[in-house]
């Protein structure tokens, strides 16, 4: 699902990088292209078209671009680009937004941040996806507004144990992130973190921060984290935090898996109408989302390392797009960013 903005470009750049492995491994993938937000409600007058939703259900995998702009924003549109893209996450119930952080030693100069501080950054957020009060129920009159933020135990203790397990396999640190000195349903996350941690992963070490004191401490100590977990609002707030230890929001991929191994794929970057079809959006965040889909839907590890190792080795080479030009370097376009990466793929 390409979707609006630049979401076309990047689905456009990650469609060459999974057909350039499928040439050199030996498979053929099959597209089906369709409708997703803005672009659906122009064709269809629905941001999630029930034949979109028929083709996800049927895929092994599900890549997204990015949804919305400027053209269907006005506060008061009943139908809105957004809403198809929080649908499909819930019908394909992919509840574990896995987003990594990684940092690219030659990027540290994209970033804002100083280089010491970055200095062995390698995280992975865990964001609550199907929940709180992006799912709530909603009112709207003329004097007031309200969003009704809801957590069961149950979608609790599932999205903790996503990240406990990442967290067994990586450096045994996990950071539980909430509001628990305001809001009710951050004391019932970390009632329920605290459990099944102390029932079920006795040896990961578990920190919790409230979140705007986690805000700063990405900023100030990023290398100290390992895996963070989060409700579905803060993740998204702190992703976009996070991404600039990378330098650009363009470079961070995600995947949002559910209990089966369908997943939904999508570049963290929203889809950045203004520089939409100019040719100078960073690929990068969409191509190594589509090597997250290769290693967790397709079960196909090695071709995943390889594009991601490609990605690392045409940064090495001095690719960049505009978002993360650092030095001496030039900026070239998202194609030939897509061609660099496709050449460097083992
Ligand atoms: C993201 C995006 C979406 C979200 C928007 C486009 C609805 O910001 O994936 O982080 O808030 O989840
Ligand atoms: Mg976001």
């Amino acid at each position: 699902m390409p979707g609006d903005g630049i979401g076309p470009d990047v689905s456009q750049c990650a469609t060459q990088v999974l057909n350039a492995v499928a040439d050199r491994n030996g498979h053929t993938f099959r597209f089906d292209e369709q409708l997703i937000g803005g672009a659906a409600i122009d064709a269809t007058g629905d941001p999630l078209p029930p034949q979109t939703i028929a083709s996800c259900q049927a895929a092994d995998a599900v890549f997204l671009g990015a949804v919305g702009g400027p053209k269907w924003s006005d506060p008061n549109a009943e139908v809105r680009p957004e809403q198809g893209l929080l649908k499909i996450r819930s019908v394909l119930n992919v509840y574990a937004n896995i987003r990594p952080v990684k940092i690219y030693s030659e990027l540290v100069g994209a970033s804002p941040l100083r280089a010491e501080i970055l200095e062995g950054v390698d995280m992975i957020v865990v964001r609550e996806l199907t929940g709180g009060i992006y799912f709530g129920a909603k009112t709207r009159d003329e004097s007031s507004a309200s969003d009704l933020c809801l957590y069961t135990v149950k979608e609790i203790e599932r999205i903790v144990r996503v990240a406990a397990n990442l967290a067994s396999a990586r450096r045994g640190k996990l950071c539980s992130i909430d509001k628990a000195n305001v809001l009710e349903t951050s004391r019932l996350w970390r009632d329920v973190t605290d459990r099944v941690m102390a029932a079920e992963f006795a040896d990961i070490e578990v920190e919790t921060l409230l979140v705007d004191a986690a805000a700063m401490h990405l900023l100030s100590r990023p290398a100290d984290f390992d895996v963070l977990v989060t409700e579905n609002m803060f993740g998204d707030i702190l992703t976009d935090e996070a991404s600039m230890l990378a330098g650009s929001m363009g470079m961070l991929p995600s995947a949002s898996l559910g209990d089966g191994t369908v997943g939904l794929y999508e570049p963290i970057h929203g889809s950045a109408p203004d520089i939409a079809g100019l040719g100078i959006a960073n690929p990068c965040g969409a191509i190594a989302s589509a090597a997250l889909l290769l290693r967790h839907s397709l079960g196909l590890d090695k071709e995943a390392a390889s594009i991601e190792n490609a990605i690392a080795e045409a940064i090495a080479a001095g690719a960049r797009t505009a978002d993360i030009v650092t030095g001496g370097n030039k900026s070239i376009t998202t194609w030939e960013m897509t061609t660099e990466i496709i050449r460097c793929l083992s």
